[in-house]
Protein backbone atom coordinates (compact mmCIF):
# COMPACT_ATOMS: atom_id res chain seq x y z
CA UNK A 1 0.00 0.00 0.00
CA UNK A 2 1.04 3.55 -0.89
CA UNK A 3 2.78 4.47 2.38
CA UNK A 4 0.46 8.00 2.87
CA UNK A 5 -2.66 5.70 2.33
CA UNK A 6 -1.36 3.44 5.13
CA UNK A 7 -0.99 6.38 7.35
CA UNK A 8 -4.81 7.52 6.69
CA UNK A 9 -5.81 4.01 7.17
CA UNK A 10 -4.25 4.28 10.52
CA UNK A 11 -5.12 7.23 11.29
CA UNK A 12 -9.15 6.65 10.62
CA UNK A 13 -8.96 3.26 12.82
CA UNK A 14 -7.09 5.67 15.55
CA UNK A 15 -10.19 8.13 15.42
CA UNK A 16 -12.62 5.44 15.22
CA UNK A 17 -11.41 3.58 18.20
CA UNK A 18 -11.34 6.42 20.48
CA UNK A 19 -15.43 6.67 20.61
CA UNK A 20 -14.58 3.92 22.85
CA UNK A 21 -11.64 3.65 24.38
CA UNK A 22 -9.94 4.60 27.50
CA UNK A 23 -8.74 8.06 27.29
CA UNK A 24 -5.75 7.69 29.95
CA UNK A 25 -3.80 4.48 28.44
CA UNK A 26 -3.55 2.53 31.14
CA UNK A 27 0.07 1.97 32.49
CA UNK A 28 0.39 -1.99 30.58
CA UNK A 29 -0.15 -0.39 27.36
CA UNK A 30 2.41 2.31 27.84
CA UNK A 31 4.83 -0.57 28.31
CA UNK A 32 4.13 -1.40 24.89
CA UNK A 33 6.07 2.00 23.97
CA UNK A 34 9.19 -0.15 25.05
CA UNK A 35 8.80 -2.02 21.86
CA UNK A 36 10.05 0.62 19.85
CA UNK A 37 13.37 1.16 21.27
CA UNK A 38 14.96 -1.58 19.13
CA UNK A 39 18.81 -1.18 18.55
CA UNK A 40 19.52 1.31 15.75
CA UNK A 41 20.15 -0.70 12.78
CA UNK A 42 22.89 -0.59 10.55
CA UNK A 43 20.47 -0.58 7.56
CA UNK A 44 17.72 1.00 6.57
CA UNK A 45 14.04 -0.50 6.81
CA UNK A 46 10.91 -1.25 5.28
CA UNK A 47 8.70 2.30 5.62
CA UNK A 48 5.38 0.75 5.63
CA UNK A 49 6.72 -1.77 8.39
CA UNK A 50 8.38 1.55 10.27
CA UNK A 51 4.98 3.08 10.03
CA UNK A 52 3.50 -0.37 11.28
CA UNK A 53 5.56 -0.26 14.68
CA UNK A 54 4.13 2.68 15.50
CA UNK A 55 0.55 1.98 14.80
CA UNK A 56 0.92 -1.55 16.52
CA UNK A 57 3.08 0.32 19.61
CA UNK A 58 2.66 4.19 20.44
CA UNK A 59 -1.14 4.70 19.16
CA UNK A 60 -2.91 2.37 21.70
CA UNK A 61 -0.45 4.61 24.21
CA UNK A 62 -1.41 7.98 23.08
CA UNK A 63 -3.72 10.03 25.42
CA UNK A 64 -7.08 10.38 23.39
CA UNK A 65 -7.22 13.91 23.42
CA UNK A 66 -8.75 13.79 19.84
CA UNK A 67 -11.77 12.28 21.29
CA UNK A 68 -14.52 14.05 23.01
CA UNK A 69 -13.85 12.88 26.78
CA UNK A 70 -10.31 14.52 27.31
CA UNK A 71 -10.76 17.74 29.64
CA UNK A 72 -7.53 18.44 30.96
CA UNK A 73 -5.01 21.29 29.97
CA UNK A 74 -7.53 23.69 28.29
CA UNK A 75 -6.63 21.96 24.99
CA UNK A 76 -9.18 21.01 21.71
CA UNK A 77 -9.05 18.09 19.83
CA UNK A 78 -8.25 18.62 15.88
CA UNK A 79 -10.89 19.08 13.63
CA UNK A 80 -10.80 16.63 10.91
CA UNK A 81 -10.19 19.41 8.54
CA UNK A 82 -7.53 21.22 10.06
CA UNK A 83 -5.74 17.81 10.39
CA UNK A 84 -6.09 17.01 6.85
CA UNK A 85 -5.02 20.51 5.59
CA UNK A 86 -1.85 20.01 8.10
CA UNK A 87 -1.24 16.54 6.03
CA UNK A 88 -1.77 18.53 2.50
CA UNK A 89 0.34 21.15 3.90
CA UNK A 90 3.26 18.76 5.51
CA UNK A 91 3.31 17.04 1.88
CA UNK A 92 3.77 20.67 0.44
CA UNK A 93 7.10 20.71 2.57
CA UNK A 94 6.77 24.58 2.63
CA UNK A 95 9.07 26.86 4.78
CA UNK A 96 6.86 29.80 5.66
CA UNK A 97 9.88 31.70 6.52
CA UNK A 98 9.20 34.57 3.30
CA UNK A 99 7.36 35.06 0.34
CA UNK A 100 10.19 33.37 -1.86
CA UNK A 101 10.53 30.35 -0.07
CA UNK A 102 6.88 30.28 -0.31
CA UNK A 103 4.90 32.55 -1.23
CA UNK A 104 1.47 29.80 -1.02
CA UNK A 105 2.31 30.05 2.70
CA UNK A 106 2.74 33.84 2.71
CA UNK A 107 -0.27 34.56 0.85
CA UNK A 108 -2.61 32.00 2.20
CA UNK A 109 -1.03 33.19 6.12
CA UNK A 110 -2.27 36.72 5.66
CA UNK A 111 -6.12 35.87 4.71
CA UNK A 112 -6.09 33.81 7.42
CA UNK A 113 -4.65 36.68 9.77
CA UNK A 114 -7.46 38.68 8.25
CA UNK A 115 -10.30 35.70 9.10
CA UNK A 116 -8.29 35.99 12.60
CA UNK A 117 -8.86 39.46 13.41
CA UNK A 118 -12.14 39.90 12.04
CA UNK A 119 -13.50 36.72 14.30
CA UNK A 120 -11.26 37.79 17.47
CA UNK A 121 -12.38 41.34 17.24
CA UNK A 122 -9.46 43.00 17.08
CA UNK A 123 -8.45 45.80 15.15
CA UNK A 124 -7.67 45.96 12.06
CA UNK A 125 -4.72 47.68 12.13
CA UNK A 126 -3.30 44.99 14.01
CA UNK A 127 -0.23 42.62 12.24
CA UNK A 128 0.42 39.37 13.32
CA UNK A 129 3.08 36.24 13.60
CA UNK A 130 2.38 32.26 13.73
CA UNK A 131 3.88 30.94 16.36
CA UNK A 132 4.21 27.34 17.96
CA UNK A 133 2.51 28.43 21.31
CA UNK A 134 0.70 30.91 23.73
CA UNK A 135 4.34 31.01 25.71
CA UNK A 136 5.75 32.29 22.04
CA UNK A 137 3.34 34.06 21.36
CA UNK A 138 3.28 36.17 24.82
CA UNK A 139 6.80 36.03 23.91
CA UNK A 140 6.74 37.77 20.23
CA UNK A 141 4.04 40.48 22.15
CA UNK A 142 6.28 41.37 25.16
CA UNK A 143 9.51 41.91 22.92
CA UNK A 144 7.38 44.27 21.24
CA UNK A 145 6.25 45.95 24.04
CA UNK A 146 9.68 46.35 25.57
CA UNK A 147 11.03 47.33 22.01
CA UNK A 148 8.16 49.93 21.73
CA UNK A 149 8.34 51.10 25.97
CA UNK A 150 12.23 51.63 25.49
CA UNK A 151 12.20 53.26 22.33
CA UNK A 152 9.69 56.01 23.80
CA UNK A 153 12.24 56.25 26.63
CA UNK A 154 14.84 56.97 24.15
CA UNK A 155 16.42 53.30 24.78
CA UNK A 156 17.61 50.86 21.63
CA UNK A 157 17.35 47.78 23.29
CA UNK A 158 18.04 45.56 19.78
CA UNK A 159 20.93 47.61 19.85
CA UNK A 160 21.65 47.90 23.20
CA UNK A 161 19.97 45.67 25.42
CA UNK A 162 19.08 45.79 28.42
CA UNK A 163 22.19 47.01 30.24
CA UNK A 164 21.86 50.36 31.44
CA UNK A 165 18.27 50.80 29.99
CA UNK A 166 15.45 52.34 31.49
CA UNK A 167 14.10 50.51 33.87
CA UNK A 168 10.58 48.81 32.85
CA UNK A 169 7.77 48.36 35.52
CA UNK A 170 5.58 45.05 34.65
CA UNK A 171 2.40 44.89 35.98
CA UNK A 172 0.82 41.63 36.17
CA UNK A 173 -2.46 40.00 37.94
CA UNK A 174 -1.86 37.60 40.82
CA UNK A 175 -3.71 34.95 38.84
CA UNK A 176 -1.10 36.01 36.00
CA UNK A 177 -0.29 32.45 34.24
CA UNK A 178 2.99 31.25 34.94
CA UNK A 179 3.88 31.12 31.00
CA UNK A 180 3.87 34.93 30.72
CA UNK A 181 6.47 34.83 33.93
CA UNK A 182 8.81 32.48 31.65
CA UNK A 183 8.19 34.68 28.76
CA UNK A 184 9.89 38.12 30.39
CA UNK A 185 12.16 36.30 32.23
CA UNK A 186 13.47 34.76 28.56
CA UNK A 187 12.97 38.79 27.73
CA UNK A 188 15.32 39.47 30.34
CA UNK A 189 12.55 41.17 32.31
CA UNK A 190 12.50 39.27 35.23
CA UNK A 191 10.00 36.74 36.61
CA UNK A 192 10.00 38.17 39.81
CA UNK A 193 10.62 41.53 39.30
CA UNK A 194 6.60 42.30 38.59
CA UNK A 195 4.70 44.24 40.08
CA UNK A 196 1.44 42.23 41.23
CA UNK A 197 -1.80 42.95 41.84
CA UNK A 198 -4.50 41.55 43.80
CA UNK A 199 -7.24 39.73 42.37
CA UNK A 200 -10.77 38.84 43.25
CA UNK A 201 -12.81 35.57 44.27
CA UNK A 202 -12.28 34.55 40.35
CA UNK A 203 -8.70 35.79 39.62
CA UNK A 204 -9.27 38.76 37.98
CA UNK A 205 -7.36 41.74 38.44
CA UNK A 206 -8.68 44.03 40.65
CA UNK A 207 -8.97 47.62 38.78
CA UNK A 208 -8.94 49.69 42.01
CA UNK A 209 -6.22 48.07 43.15
CA UNK A 210 -4.30 48.47 39.49
CA UNK A 211 -5.49 52.57 39.77
CA UNK A 212 -3.33 53.00 43.50
CA UNK A 213 -0.44 50.88 42.31
CA UNK A 214 -0.13 53.32 38.67
CA UNK A 215 -0.69 56.54 40.28
CA UNK A 216 2.68 55.51 42.32
CA UNK A 217 4.50 54.53 39.15
CA UNK A 218 6.88 56.62 36.70
CA UNK A 219 8.80 55.89 33.32
CA UNK A 220 8.02 52.81 30.78
CA UNK A 221 5.53 50.52 31.81
CA UNK A 222 3.76 47.39 30.60
CA UNK A 223 0.22 46.23 31.88
CA UNK A 224 -0.11 42.81 31.26
CA UNK A 225 -4.10 41.08 31.95
CA UNK A 226 -5.74 37.81 31.61
CA UNK A 227 -8.86 37.07 29.21
CA UNK A 228 -9.31 33.72 30.75
CA UNK A 229 -8.52 32.20 33.68
CA UNK A 230 -6.97 28.77 33.19
CA UNK A 231 -8.48 27.52 36.09
CA UNK A 232 -12.28 29.21 36.58
CA UNK A 233 -12.06 30.99 32.45
CA UNK A 234 -12.38 34.26 33.90
CA UNK A 235 -11.85 37.50 32.50
CA UNK A 236 -9.43 40.64 33.96
CA UNK A 237 -11.95 43.98 33.36
CA UNK A 238 -10.06 44.74 30.23
CA UNK A 239 -11.89 48.08 29.48
CA UNK A 240 -11.43 49.64 32.77
CA UNK A 241 -7.60 48.09 33.29
CA UNK A 242 -6.81 49.56 29.59
CA UNK A 243 -8.31 53.10 30.81
CA UNK A 244 -5.84 53.48 33.72
CA UNK A 245 -3.12 51.55 31.78
CA UNK A 246 -3.97 54.49 29.22
CA UNK A 247 -3.65 57.38 31.47
CA UNK A 248 0.03 56.07 32.84
CA UNK A 249 0.79 55.90 28.81
CA UNK A 250 1.61 52.02 29.60
CA UNK A 251 1.51 49.14 26.88
CA UNK A 252 -1.09 47.12 27.78
CA UNK A 253 -0.37 43.29 26.79
CA UNK A 254 -3.48 40.62 27.07
CA UNK A 255 -2.65 36.80 27.55
CA UNK A 256 -6.02 35.13 26.20
CA UNK A 257 -3.95 31.90 25.57
CA UNK A 258 -7.78 30.24 25.15
CA UNK A 259 -10.20 33.00 26.18
CA UNK A 260 -9.44 35.48 23.58
CA UNK A 261 -11.92 33.21 21.80
CA UNK A 262 -15.02 34.17 23.46
CA UNK A 263 -14.96 36.92 21.24
CA UNK A 264 -16.13 34.80 18.50
CA UNK A 265 -19.33 33.63 20.17
CA UNK A 266 -21.73 36.44 20.48
CA UNK A 267 -23.31 34.83 23.56
CA UNK A 268 -19.64 35.12 25.28
CA UNK A 269 -18.39 38.31 23.82
CA UNK A 270 -19.51 40.60 26.91
CA UNK A 271 -16.60 38.89 28.64
CA UNK A 272 -14.26 40.32 26.12
CA UNK A 273 -15.42 43.89 26.38
CA UNK A 274 -12.80 45.97 26.17
CA UNK A 275 -10.03 43.68 24.92
CA UNK A 276 -9.74 45.81 21.88
CA UNK A 277 -8.28 49.00 23.28
CA UNK A 278 -5.24 46.67 24.15
CA UNK A 279 -1.74 46.93 22.23
CA UNK A 280 -0.90 43.47 21.62
CA UNK A 281 -2.94 39.78 22.50
CA UNK A 282 -1.59 36.27 22.69
CA UNK A 283 -3.96 33.10 21.81
CA UNK A 284 -3.67 29.98 20.90
CA UNK A 285 -5.02 27.99 17.30
CA UNK A 286 -4.49 24.57 18.84
CA UNK A 287 -6.89 25.28 21.97
CA UNK A 288 -10.13 26.39 20.89
CA UNK A 289 -9.96 26.71 17.18
CA UNK A 290 -9.13 22.78 17.04
CA UNK A 291 -6.30 22.58 14.99
CA UNK A 292 -2.96 20.62 15.73
CA UNK A 293 -0.64 21.28 17.94
CA UNK A 294 2.19 23.61 18.04
CA UNK A 295 0.09 26.51 16.89
CA UNK A 296 -0.14 29.68 18.66
CA UNK A 297 -0.66 33.06 17.52
CA UNK A 298 0.94 37.00 18.50
CA UNK A 299 -1.10 39.74 17.63
CA UNK A 300 0.29 43.45 17.57
CA UNK A 301 -1.42 46.42 16.98
CA UNK A 302 1.82 48.58 16.00
CA UNK A 303 3.48 46.50 13.51
CA UNK A 304 6.34 48.51 13.37
CA UNK A 305 6.79 47.79 17.35
CA UNK A 306 6.91 43.90 16.29
CA UNK A 307 9.39 44.27 13.21
CA UNK A 308 11.48 45.93 15.18
CA UNK A 309 11.65 43.74 17.32
CA UNK A 310 11.94 40.97 15.21
CA UNK A 311 14.02 42.35 12.66
CA UNK A 312 16.46 40.18 11.08
CA UNK A 313 18.85 41.36 7.63
CA UNK A 314 21.14 39.62 5.57
CA UNK A 315 21.98 40.40 1.67
CA UNK A 316 20.37 37.29 0.68
CA UNK A 317 16.92 38.57 2.16
CA UNK A 318 14.20 40.24 0.49
CA UNK A 319 12.82 44.28 1.17
CA UNK A 320 10.34 44.44 -0.95
CA UNK A 321 6.80 46.17 -0.29
CA UNK A 322 4.58 43.54 0.78
CA UNK A 323 4.85 41.64 4.14
CA UNK A 324 7.57 39.22 5.25
CA UNK A 325 6.53 36.49 7.93
CA UNK A 326 9.90 36.60 9.30
CA UNK A 327 9.35 40.21 10.30
CA UNK A 328 6.81 39.00 13.27
CA UNK A 329 8.40 35.88 14.38
CA UNK A 330 11.03 35.26 17.00
CA UNK A 331 11.70 31.82 14.38
CA UNK A 332 12.60 32.15 11.04
CA UNK A 333 12.48 28.79 9.16
CA UNK A 334 9.06 27.01 10.11
CA UNK A 335 6.21 24.82 8.79
CA UNK A 336 2.73 26.85 7.25
CA UNK A 337 0.48 26.81 10.13
CA UNK A 338 -1.37 29.51 8.45
CA UNK A 339 -2.99 26.95 6.41
CA UNK A 340 -4.65 24.10 8.55
CA UNK A 341 -5.77 27.65 10.64
CA UNK A 342 -7.31 29.26 6.94
CA UNK A 343 -8.84 25.78 6.39
CA UNK A 344 -10.35 25.29 9.41
CA UNK A 345 -11.63 28.84 9.78
CA UNK A 346 -13.00 28.70 5.62
CA UNK A 347 -15.06 25.20 7.03
CA UNK A 348 -16.78 26.77 9.83
CA UNK A 349 -17.46 29.95 8.90
CA UNK A 350 -18.35 32.51 11.81
CA UNK A 351 -21.15 31.21 12.53
CA UNK A 352 -19.68 27.87 12.98
CA UNK A 353 -16.84 28.99 14.77
CA UNK A 354 -19.59 30.48 17.17
CA UNK A 355 -21.32 27.78 17.69
CA UNK A 356 -18.21 25.53 18.91
CA UNK A 357 -17.20 27.73 21.43
CA UNK A 358 -20.92 28.13 22.48
CA UNK A 359 -21.76 24.34 22.63
CA UNK A 360 -18.28 23.74 24.83
CA UNK A 361 -19.47 26.38 27.24
CA UNK A 362 -22.73 24.93 27.42
CA UNK A 363 -21.16 21.41 28.12
CA UNK A 364 -19.16 23.28 31.06
CA UNK A 365 -22.97 24.42 32.11
CA UNK A 366 -23.97 20.66 32.25
CA UNK A 367 -21.28 19.59 34.21
CA UNK A 368 -21.52 22.04 36.74
CA UNK A 369 -25.04 22.00 37.21
CA UNK A 370 -24.93 17.82 37.14
CA UNK A 371 -22.35 17.78 39.73
CA UNK A 372 -23.88 20.69 41.93
CA UNK A 373 -26.93 18.34 41.60
CA UNK A 374 -25.20 15.08 43.03
CA UNK A 375 -24.00 17.01 46.09
CA UNK A 376 -20.43 18.76 45.16
CA UNK A 377 -19.81 22.02 45.03
CA UNK A 378 -18.59 24.11 42.43
CA UNK A 379 -15.60 26.61 43.10
CA UNK A 380 -16.05 28.79 40.21
CA UNK A 381 -18.57 31.24 38.32
CA UNK A 382 -18.97 28.97 35.10
CA UNK A 383 -18.68 31.71 32.85
CA UNK A 384 -17.10 30.17 29.46
CA UNK A 385 -15.79 26.31 29.49
CA UNK A 386 -13.63 25.60 33.02
CA UNK A 387 -15.47 24.28 35.87
CA UNK A 388 -13.65 23.83 38.88
CA UNK A 389 -15.70 20.95 41.16
CA UNK A 390 -14.64 20.03 44.42
CA UNK A 391 -15.40 16.59 46.49
CA UNK A 392 -14.46 17.49 49.44
CA UNK A 393 -10.81 17.86 51.37
CA UNK A 394 -7.43 17.09 49.91
CA UNK A 395 -7.46 13.50 50.65
CA UNK A 396 -11.61 13.22 49.11
CA UNK A 397 -10.13 15.06 46.31
CA UNK A 398 -7.39 12.88 45.35
CA UNK A 399 -8.93 9.88 45.43
CA UNK A 400 -11.98 10.76 43.65
CA UNK A 401 -9.49 12.29 40.84
CA UNK A 402 -7.35 9.35 40.92
CA UNK A 403 -10.57 7.21 40.83
CA UNK A 404 -11.84 9.01 37.74
CA UNK A 405 -8.74 8.89 36.26
CA UNK A 406 -7.71 5.10 36.97
CA UNK A 407 -11.57 4.48 35.39
CA UNK A 408 -10.56 6.07 31.58
CA UNK A 409 -14.01 7.07 30.55
CA UNK A 410 -12.85 10.40 30.56
CA UNK A 411 -9.72 12.53 31.76
CA UNK A 412 -9.39 15.75 34.27
CA UNK A 413 -6.66 16.95 36.15
CA UNK A 414 -6.26 17.99 40.03
CA UNK A 415 -6.52 21.97 40.57
CA UNK A 416 -5.84 24.07 43.52
CA UNK A 417 -8.26 26.91 43.72
CA UNK A 418 -7.57 29.92 46.36
CA UNK A 419 -6.19 27.26 49.05
CA UNK A 420 -9.20 24.87 47.86
CA UNK A 421 -8.08 21.57 46.31
CA UNK A 422 -10.49 20.52 43.39
CA UNK A 423 -10.68 18.86 39.74
CA UNK A 424 -10.64 20.85 36.73
CA UNK A 425 -13.29 20.38 33.94
CA UNK A 426 -11.56 22.16 30.59
CA UNK A 427 -14.41 21.52 27.53
CA UNK A 428 -12.21 22.89 24.47
CA UNK A 429 -12.80 19.48 21.52
CA UNK A 430 -15.15 20.24 19.25
CA UNK A 431 -15.57 16.51 18.95
CA UNK A 432 -17.43 16.54 22.64
CA UNK A 433 -20.86 15.99 22.34
CA UNK A 434 -23.84 15.49 24.68
CA UNK A 435 -23.74 11.91 25.31
CA UNK A 436 -19.71 12.15 25.90
CA UNK A 437 -20.69 14.45 28.89
CA UNK A 438 -23.24 12.84 29.89
CA UNK A 439 -21.36 9.20 29.61
CA UNK A 440 -18.50 11.14 31.63
CA UNK A 441 -20.44 13.41 34.60
CA UNK A 442 -22.11 9.63 34.78
CA UNK A 443 -18.65 8.11 35.65
CA UNK A 444 -17.62 10.86 38.06
CA UNK A 445 -20.42 10.74 40.00
CA UNK A 446 -20.52 6.91 40.85
CA UNK A 447 -16.75 7.21 41.31
CA UNK A 448 -17.18 9.81 43.70
CA UNK A 449 -20.15 8.45 45.42
CA UNK A 450 -18.29 5.11 45.54
CA UNK A 451 -15.08 7.03 47.35
CA UNK A 452 -17.67 7.88 50.61
CA UNK A 453 -15.14 8.42 53.42
C1 LIG B 1 -3.74 31.79 30.14
C2 LIG B 1 -2.70 30.93 29.50
N1 LIG B 1 -1.57 31.48 29.02
C3 LIG B 1 -0.61 30.74 28.42
C4 LIG B 1 -0.73 29.38 28.29
C5 LIG B 1 0.37 28.58 27.62
O1 LIG B 1 -0.04 28.05 26.40
P1 LIG B 1 0.90 27.08 25.50
O2 LIG B 1 0.97 25.80 26.25
O3 LIG B 1 0.20 26.96 24.21
O4 LIG B 1 2.24 27.74 25.38
C6 LIG B 1 -1.89 28.75 28.78
C7 LIG B 1 -2.05 27.29 28.68
O5 LIG B 1 -3.02 26.73 29.15
C8 LIG B 1 -2.90 29.54 29.39
O6 LIG B 1 -4.04 29.00 29.85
Amino acid sequence: MNLLKQASVYAENYLEDLKDRRVMPAPETLELLKKLDLPLSEDSSDPAEVLNLLHTFASPATVGNAGGRYFGLVTGGVYPVSLAANWLAAAWDQNAFSRLSSTAAAVIEEIALKYLIDVLALPPECCGGFVTGATMANFTCLAAARQSVLKKAGWDVNAQGLFNAPLISIVVGAEVHPTLLKALGMLGLGRERVIMIPVDDQGRMRADALSKEMSSISGPVIVCLQAGNVNTGAFDPAEEICRIARAGDAWVHVDGAFGLWAAAAPKRAFLAEGLTHADSWATDAHKWLNVPYDSGLAFVRHPDALREAMTLSAAYLPQGEEREPFEFTPESSRRARGVEIWAVLRFLGRSGLADMIERTCCHASRFAEGLKEAGHRILNEVVLNQVIVSFGDEEANCRVIAGIQQEGTCWCGPTVWQNQPGMRISVSSWATTEEDVERSLAAMIRIASEQKF
